[in-house]
């Protein structure tokens, strides 16, 4: 599933590279349609890798969609990691 993770990441990042040097705009319409698909597989993957794990979970909780700085965040969410 981690592999899964990083090829989604990598798809949607494919994607970014030609989209933002694509000219014609249907052709870039259609690759933007198809990086919408990415962003959903990719949220599919942390998602069940959170559930399976104590660690990536925790990290998660303190970091992800939290206000303030992110750096602070996380080391906020190291001292929670056991
Ligand atoms: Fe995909």
């Amino acid at each position: 599933m981690i592999h899964s993770l990083i090829e989604e990441a990598q798809a949607i990042n494919w994607y970014e590279q030609r989209i933002s040097v694509e000219k014609d705009r249907e052709a870039k319409a259609i690759m933007e349609n198809a990086q919408k698909e990415e962003f959903i597989h990719f949220a599919m993957d942390p998602e069940f890798l959170l559930r399976k794990k104590d660690k990536w979970r925790t990290a998660a909780k303190n970091i992800l969609f939290k206000p303030g700085d992110i750096p602070e965040n996380a080391e906020k969410a190291a001292d929670k990691i056991e």
